[in-house]
């Protein structure tokens, strides 16, 4: 009887309350209880840290639900308005009219928008709420007072609207993404070591023709990102078709601000295909047409480079010492035969041959060489003594220096830095298209910015051949882990002659091209790939597996000291032997020239009969 009574006294509390129209302190229960609704809150707008609510005309009805909304929201809402930012939508409502002129006030309905409504009212099964084009790719719950629906996750098609009996069914699945074996249009090309295949066969997809890889062999399955893609595959559990771009181009080439002609981005750019991979790197100018997933690696963009040849120079002999030590070396053997000279004209006790400077000069090249011995001069004995001892160290440190560098092979120096390319006048090129250069140099910095007049643009294999020949030539690629490899197809037998330049040009991150509703499923692959190393135990996989000799011989450097010993032509001695035949011929020159003085009008070949007679004769009387 108390509680009837009690209850009696709560209505009429109620709908005096409501007659006021007092809603701030109105009483009335929610029909949705705290606990659940926390839940659905939870689960409706998992991602989003900012919610715009939504409501057509005043909020009378639906007070309840935003009051209690407010108390278990934990971020902040924005009343009536909504701005781009904000993902997180709750629209409340009485009718499914009043929700559909809310709905129209959502500026884009994208993969990360989530949506809850909220209906203080039966929604029927055949209601035009549930509508599932009327939602494009964002994320949906209802829940009304005859029911909750989830809209089925935007990456399985059809998508479908689910009755649910319990509210923990409108959790999105993002953990366990599962396509159901949705086929997915991919787009891809030949571009090792990230892919491997290059069969294709035509064959109409969606009425119209495409070209689709085919996997002949296991070979043509192989490939770092190829493997990525099918562990993707096989954990979203999707069924694909592989396909080449439309066009010759690559990746296609941007025509203006919203136009992007062919290539893998172009397919992607007019969604013709789901995802895109084959070498494609996080570039500013694609980033700006296509979505990238998470990057699986970071590459190096590096030149080869023609290695040092090994030379052979007139002046070897000169090496071992600097043009510093030459320079001192002269000026003091100058400055002593000057001493010597200006002591033996002041000083009687001196020695009188050192009063003719040239004398002086010889006779202490002569003692610095250690070749003469000098004769003891009271004076000067200990000047001679230190300059012998100087002279002594100069050539024994020059000897062995001469000796190691003459026994070794020399080399041009190293092309390592982008100055050294330049200054080497070396050329590059691609097949197919300019890379963007923009992205690929720092432009800003003096000898990066002239590499792009360098570049010939190449039509096939043939015109790399012919330029690699014609000498003078750098090949552009790639550094991944820790193996080369170069952008265009390049003979093993022609990078015999190549090295690693020290510099890299650029670093990249390579990424997947995705459609926007696929980024958190792929992103997330992506994140486990990266953390549990499969991406790395695929990568040095496929380039153990893939890579040759010589690509991995470009990284070794052949100009150092191999141990063996050279055996010395003719260049590196030329030098002294130039000096020897100078020499030769001065001497020749003065003895020729005295004989013409002493001989005065007689000519100088009979004086010499004469004296070869003479001599022949001495000898005969000499005889026993
Ligand atoms: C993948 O999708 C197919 C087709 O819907 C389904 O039969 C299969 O059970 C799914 N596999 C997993 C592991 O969910
Ligand atoms: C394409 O595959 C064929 C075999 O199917 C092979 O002979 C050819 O060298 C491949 N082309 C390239 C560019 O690798
Ligand atoms: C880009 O080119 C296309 C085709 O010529 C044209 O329709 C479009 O307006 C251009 N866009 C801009 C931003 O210039």
């Amino acid at each position: 009887m108390a509680d009837l009574l009690l209850y009696a006294l709560v209505l009429l509390a109620a709908s005096s309350l409501a007659v006021k129209n007092d809603i701030l302190d109105s009483a009335t229960e929610s029909w949705i209880p705290d606990d659940d609704f926390a839940k659905i809150v939870r689960f409706s707008l998992p991602f989003s840290k900012c919610c715009n609510i939504l409501f057509d005309g005043s909020m009378e009805d639906t007070e309840v639900l935003f009051r209690q909304f407010r108390s278990v929201y934990p971020y902040e809402y924005l009343l009536k308005q909504s701005i781009y930012d904000c993902n997180g939508y709750l629209l409340l409502g009485s009718s499914d009219e009043e929700i559909k002129k809310s709905l129209d006030k959502i500026p884009s309905l994208l993969w990360k928008t989530e949506i809850l409504i909220l209906v203080n009212n039966n929604v029927t099964n055949n209601s035009s709420l549930l509508d599932c084009s009327s939602y494009g790719t964002a994320n949906v719950n209802i829940v009304s007072m005859s029911g909750i629906w989830r809209l089925s996750e935007n990456y399985l098609k059809p998508r479908i609207f689910n009755k649910l009996d319990r509210y923990d069914g409108l959790k999105h699945e993002y953990d366990n993404f599962n396509f159901r074996g949705r086929e997915m249009q991919i787009c891809s090309v030949f571009r090792p070591p990230f892919t491997f295949f290059n069969h294709t066969i035509n064959k109409v997809i969606n009425g119209v023709q495409a070209n689709v890889f085919v996997f002949d062999t296991d070979l043509q399955r192989d490939g770092i990102e190829m493997q990525l893609f099918l562990i993707i595959a096989e954990k979203l559990n999707f069924t694909w078709t592989i396909r080449k771009p439309e066009g010759k181009s690559l990746y296609g080439t941007r025509f203006n601000a919203t136009v992007w002609n062919g290539g893998l981005i172009g397919m992607m750019h007019e969604n013709k295909a789901n995802m895109a991979f084959g070498g494609i790197w996080l570039i500013h100018e694609q980033h700006e047409f296509v979505h990238f997933s998470e990057p699986w690696y970071q590459l190096l963009v590096i030149f080869l480079v023609p290695r040092p040849r090994p030379t052979t120079s007139f002046w070897a002999l000169t090496k071992p010492f600097s043009g510093k030590v030459w320079y001192l070396i002269a000026s003091l053997l100058f400055l002593q035969s000057l001493y010597m000279y200006v002591r033996a004209q002041i000083d009687s006790k001196f020695p009188k041959r050192f009063r003719n400077f040239l004398v002086s000069l010889i006779d202490l090249i002569g003692t610095f060489l250690s070749t003469s011995v000098p004769q003891t001069t009271t004076n000067n004995k200990l000047g001679i003594l230190l300059w012998q001892t100087a002279g002594w160290l100069i050539i024994s440190a020059y000897c062995s220096s001469l000796a190691a560098r003459l026994a070794t092979l020399e080399y041009e120096n190293r092309i390592d830095t982008m100055e050294q390319f330049i200054a080497a006048n070396l050329t590059w090129g691609r097949i197919d298209q300019p890379p963007p250069f923009r992205d690929y140099f720092d432009l800003t910095d003096a000898y990066a910015a002239q590499l792009p007049n360098r570049f010939h643009l190449l039509n096939n294999v043939e015109e790399i051949n012919k330029h690699i020949m014609d000498g003078n030539y750098a090949i552009l690629g790639k550094i991944l882990d820790d193996c080369f490899f170069p952008d265009d197809y390049v003979p093993n037998d022609k990078l015999k002659n190549f090295r690693l330049m020290g510099q890299s040009v650029g670093r990249f991150y390579a990424a997947f091209a995705i459609q926007p509703w696929l980024l958190m499923p792929v992103n997330r692959m992506m994140l486990l790939l990266k953390q549990t190393g499969i991406v790395n135990w695929h990568m040095r996989n496929v380039i153990r597996r893939r890579s040759s000799y010589n690509l991995r011989d470009v990284l070794v450097e052949h100009d150092g000291y191999d141990g063996s010993v050279q055996i010395l032509g003719l260049t590196p001695l030329a030098a002294g032997f130039s000096l020897l035949v100078v020499g030769l011929s001065i001497a020749g020159l003065v003895f020729y020239l005295e004989l013409k003085r002493a001989t005065g009008s007689t000519s100088v070949y009979r004086v010499l009969r004469s004296i070869a007679g003479k001599r022949i004769e001495r000898d005969l009387k000499n005889r026993p």
